[in-house]
């Protein structure tokens, strides 16, 4: 039997994602009819490989971390992509845009068709949220009263909150937050890309709280 014949994905080398199911097709409803006759080139890791959105998205949902990421969108914040794309890879309970609704999706990588997304039009509406879930608002920026994260504690059941490019966070947001905690710097710059803070932030979190031995 040559490489070709053999049933599952057919691998195509250098080229992004697997060729069109050889063999006999799987029976499980997971699988995408279309992905197995075409090909999967979505940027998902293997085991996801043919697996229709839905089912990809029920089962992160059965694995979910407990925290969530805000970003304030008052101008258009062009992180917003990149902190959807990070919380997905770090199993975010669910992304929040505060301000605008619409944000540029680019970023995203496409990772948002598996991200649970909520909007809030103020800030005010997030710390509702926040506290009838029973979330700890942890603002990140490096202003006046922020505590180190590198030796903070993260609540586990938390939301990241972090301002935009330009001003930074809202006096809203950083007065109705349970803790501020700031990223140590050490060269000219004010600050970092929020979108790289985010991702330093998130993966704070991935080390004090993640079953590391769950990871992909
Ligand atoms: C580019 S910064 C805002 C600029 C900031 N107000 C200033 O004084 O230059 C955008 C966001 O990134 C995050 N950020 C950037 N650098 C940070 C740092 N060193 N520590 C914590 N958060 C940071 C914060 O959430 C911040 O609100």
């Amino acid at each position: 039997m040559s490489d070709d014949a053999l049933p599952g994905p057919t691998d195509w080398g250098t080229t992004v994602g697997v060729g069109p199911w050889a063999g006999p097709w799987p029976a499980d409803q997971r699988y995408d009819r279309q992905l197995l006759a075409e090909g999967d080139r979505r940027n998902v890791v293997d085991r996801y490989r043919y697996w229709t959105v839905e089912a990809i998205v029920a089962d992160l949902d059965r694995r979910r971390h407990p925290f969530h990421v805000a970003i304030e969108n008052f101008g258009h914040d062009l992180n917003i992509g990149t902190v959807v794309r990070t919380a997905n890879a770090f199993l975010a309970a669910e992304v929040h845009v505060v301000g605008r609704r619409r944000w540029n999706r680019r970023g995203a990588m496409v990772t948002d068709r598996y991200q649970h997304l909520r909007h809030h039009p103020d800030v005010g509406g997030l710390l509702a949220f926040a506290a009838q879930e029973g979330l700890a608002v942890v603002a990140v920026d490096n202003g006046p009263g922020a505590v180190p994260i590198e030796t903070a504690e993260l609540p586990e059941r938390s939301v990241l909150l972090f301002g935009q490019e330009g001003p930074g966070l809202t006096e809203e947001a950083r007065k109705g937050a349970a803790i501020t905690v700031s990223i140590a710097q050490f060269g000219s710059t004010r600050s970092i890309n929020a979108g790289v803070a985010a991702g330093i932030a998130m993966h704070a979190w991935i080390r004090q709280h993640a079953d590391l031995g769950a990871s992909r």
